[in-house]
């Protein structure tokens, strides 16, 4: 079976975005494939977090990676700092990457643009990411498209090492939605729609109660004129909409556009918001389940054992091949 990796930041509130961008994707290659879904933790320390907080949020994660579908005994469910060698070989590849090629990362530039002081693991972010990826050999990393040129740049590094050492890692290919990789904002149709963006308007998220659900999608930005139509450079707020109404309910856009003929934004709105409290309520059920299951421990316990089983031989043969250790 195909290796496919991807993995999740726990920091804030999961979004429709992550959904339908990234998790949903998840769940569909999980019974074709051998995929491993981590909880990047040792990422989202590249920014400050409350320790306490940064605790419940990777149990909140886990127990999200189940709502939605994801299956333990399928998929290997695990927390990345569980799995030691995942900083082991960030290390080794920030030896690797260049200052410059980190220098263009554009998640890096937005990140730390205006702050005065920028930790050093948020400028070297990607070569971990990069690690968690070609640790496991994996082959496919279904993403969203904001994390398309971290995956360029794992590509680069691994061909990189391949080149200098000797053949060691798998080429990993993007897995991206051709349409969703980037759902926008309800507020500003030229932002994508993000956790941390301090209004919460800006996005659904994967718990919102119904009401919410109803009172965000009411005062989602809509374009001029009132034609239900995917232009995405004429009418980006609809087109959001038209993309999230579409993956929401299996349904081509074609479809949305001609059910919605002579209607106006009003019923188009109404009826995208009970779309999504259908599709969320089982999901947030089971939530409530898993979350209150005492089960996530021992999940991640048994999807770090696989990992490591996964990731050791891959770190092994990076040491024997960069000429390192003493028992190689
Ligand atoms: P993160 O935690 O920011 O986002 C998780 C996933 O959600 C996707 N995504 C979106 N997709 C569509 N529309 C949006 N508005 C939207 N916002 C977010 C992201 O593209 C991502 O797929 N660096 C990664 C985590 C990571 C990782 C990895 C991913 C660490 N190591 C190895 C894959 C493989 C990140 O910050 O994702």
């Amino acid at each position: 079976k195909t290796r496919v990796f991807s993995g999740i930041q726990p920091t804030g509130q999961i979004t429709l975005g992550n959904y339908l961008g990234a998790l949903k994707q998840f769940v569909n290659v999980q019974h074709t494939s051998d995929a491993f879904y981590c909880v990047v933790d040792l990422h989202a320390i590249t920014v400050p977090q409350d320790p306490k907080q940064l605790r419940e949020r990777i149990l909140d994660l886990t127990s999200l990676y189940i709502a939605v579908g994801l299956d333990p005994t399928q998929s290997t469910l695990f927390v990345q700092s569980d799995v030691a060698e995942h900083s082991e070989l960030g290390w080794i590849l920030q030896c690797v990457a260049h200052m410059g090629e980190l220098s263009r990362m554009t998640q890096y530039k937005e990140k730390s643009d205006g702050k005065d002081s920028v930790t050093v693991g948020l400028f070297t972010y990607p070569t971990l990411m990069a690690a968690d990826i070609l640790l496991y050999q994996s082959s496919f990393v279904p993403v969203g498209d904001d994390q398309k040129q971290h995956l360029e740049l794992t590509r680069d590094i691994a061909e990189r090492f391949n080149a200098r050492f000797g053949k060691t890692f798998t080429l990993p290919e993007v897995l991206m939605l051709k349409q969703g990789a980037r759902i926008m904002s309800l507020d500003d149709p030229s932002n994508k729609m993000s956790k941390s963006n301090p209004n919460p308007q800006s996005r659904i998220e994967m718990l919102d109660p119904p009401d919410l659900i109803r009172k965000k999608m009411s005062r989602a930005v809509t374009d001029s004129d009132r034609e239900v139509r995917y232009d995405p450079k004429l009418k980006p707020a609809v087109s959001n909409l038209l993309t999230i109404y579409s993956l929401s309910a299996n349904k081509s856009i074609e479809e949305i556009e001609h059910d919605y003929q002579g209607k106006g934004y009003g019923d188009f709105k109404k009826d995208l918001a009970e779309i999504l409290v259908a599709m969320l309520d089982p999901i947030q059920k089971r939530y409530a389940e898993v979350r209150n299951s005492g089960e996530i421990e021992g999940i991640l316990a048994r999807g770090a054992e696989r990992a490591r089983i996964a990731a050791k031989p891959t770190l092994d043969l990076v040491k024997r091949q960069v000429g390192l250790g003493s028992t190689q």
